[in-house]
């Protein structure tokens, strides 16, 4: 398997004990992994992946989504917003208006 050019993880808030407790799960991230990944697929972006992760320790800015390997890290995501980051990665660039800047 080749690397993903763009890996995109969606915070899940999931804790140690498994349960989705935690900001992002309260904001639907749940759903935007749905969303994201059925854009990746009907965009015929090969080169994306999505996975779901555990809490990633930026509850304040959640929904969080993180891009590796470029390491953009997107707050408030919502599937309109997610839509916009998927654009600019079709286009090579980088949503500059959702990152987590600091
Ligand atoms: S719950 Fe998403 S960053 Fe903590």
């Amino acid at each position: 398997m080749r690397s993903p050019e763009h890996h995109l993880f969606v915070c899940g808030s999931f804790r140690a004990n498994g349960a989705p407790a935690g900001a992002c799960a309260k904001k639907a991230s749940l759903a935007l992994v749905q969303h994201l990944q059925e854009e990746v697929d009907s965009r015929g972006l090969g080169g994306v992946l999505v996975s779901m992760t555990g809490c990633l320790n930026c509850c304040v800015n959640g929904p969080v989504v993180v891009d590796y390997p470029s390491g953009n890290w997107y707050k408030g995501v919502t599937e309109d917003s997610a839509d916009e980051i998927l654009d600019a990665i079709e286009n090579g660039e980088v949503a500059e208006q959702h990152l987590i800047k600091g």
